[in-house]
């Protein structure tokens, strides 16, 4: 008996040290230590054997099984050992490669200039407010006396929705939904995006940004706006600008002018910047029309304002000396990274 359980004890050994999987060491538990396995079948034999020899024998077996488990155990562990070693290995980080850039964005030389617009009508008292890309017709034109037919449509050729709804030809829309909402007085600045059917070139682009300005209260002069805008110029190019009103024609307003600003370049001179005429032109302006006023429910007998846009573009255009629109729009990181 001594023997056979010694050839079974051999056998095992032998095959646990060639498994070379933690599934074939499985495998050879269940051949030697199974319900159906080689150990046990010994036992099973055991009612063949004089019951005095049982202990003996039982004894036996019992130790064989120990060995075998304990050499599978040990094997067992070794494997895993093994495999964490090779994992561990192949997840090795090398500290001292260097580490990935992460790229912080900032903000697009548009959203710097509106910022600094904002910033400075806000600290004279004005409201930023916002209105619909989609607008009716009735607020982009209509109640802007610009009537059907009326041949500042041409100027603003848009992308129509509807007969009535179309994409916004200027921020100027907010204008009459800001009057008709009654509270008075209005202080306000709308800034917002703005379409036209324009082909794409180096100042021109289908879409663009507007900063719409109006202001309504009793007693409001050409003085005021004059005075608004003086501010406002001086603040954004520099404290020694000079601003220049040129009588112009907008349907909204009456009087209306164009404002230039004196050449920040070479101060009114005369210099390639401002094309040798010392000035540049920044916005068109005007006392709100009476029929305007009319159309959106105020009393202009007792009310009076002035209005004002600008071209958010073309002041990012000026202030960072770009000469070309399309560049703030292609999204190419070296050109944006200088702002
Ligand atoms: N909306 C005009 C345009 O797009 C600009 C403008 C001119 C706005 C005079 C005004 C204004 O508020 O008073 O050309």
């Amino acid at each position: 008996m001594n023997e056979k359980l010694n050839a079974i004890k051999e056998e095992a050994l032998r095959q646990i040290h060639a498994a070379d999987t933690p599934d074939r060491l499985n495998e050879v538990r269940i051949a030697f230590l199974g319900k159906k396995g080689e150990l046990t079948a010994v036992l099973k034999g055991m009612k063949d054997v004089d019951p005095k020899d049982r202990p003996l024998i039982g004894q036996m077996v019992n130790e064989t099984r120990a060995q075998i488990e304990l050499a599978l155990e040990e094997t067992k562990k070794g494997m895993e050992r093994a495999l964490q070693e090779a994992k561990l290995k192949e997840e090795v980080i090398d500290v001292t490669l260097p580490a990935k850039k992460n790229n912080v964005g900032h903000r697009h030389p548009n959203t710097i200039a509106l910022e600094e617009v904002e910033r400075i009508f806000i600290g004279m008292g004005y409201e930023v407010v916002e209105g619909p890309e989609i607008e009716y017709d009735a607020y982009n034109f209509e109640k802007l006396n610009i009537p059907k037919g009326h041949p500042a449509r041409d100027e603003q050729d848009t992308f129509y929705i509807s007969d009535n709804i179309l994409l916004r030809t200027q921020t100027s829309s907010v204008q009459a939904r800001i009057m008709e909402q009654g509270k008075l007085p209005i202080r306000v600045i709308s800034p917002g995006r703005v379409f036209r059917s324009d082909e794409v070139d180096a100042t021109h682009s289908p879409s663009f940004y507007q900063i719409e300005g109006l202001v309504v209260d009793k007693n409001i002069t050409f003085a005021d706006l004059k005075g608004t805008l003086e501010v406002f110029a001086k603040e954004l190019f520099g404290e020694n600008t000079r601003t220049k009103f040129r009588p112009h024609h907008f349907p909204f307003t009456e009087p209306s002018a164009e404002v230039d600003v004196s050449c920040f370049k070479c101060g009114g001179k005369g210099c390639r910047f401002c094309k040798g005429e010392g000035w540049i032109e920044i916005l068109g302006c005007g006392m709100v029309h009476p029929h305007v006023f009319e159309m959106c429910g105020i009393d202009p007998k007792e009310y009076t304002g002035f209005a004002f846009g600008v071209g958010l573009e073309r002041i990012a255009l000026l202030k960072y000396e770009i000469d070309d629109m399309r560049l703030l729009y292609e999204n190419d990181m070296r050109f944006l990274k200088q702002f």
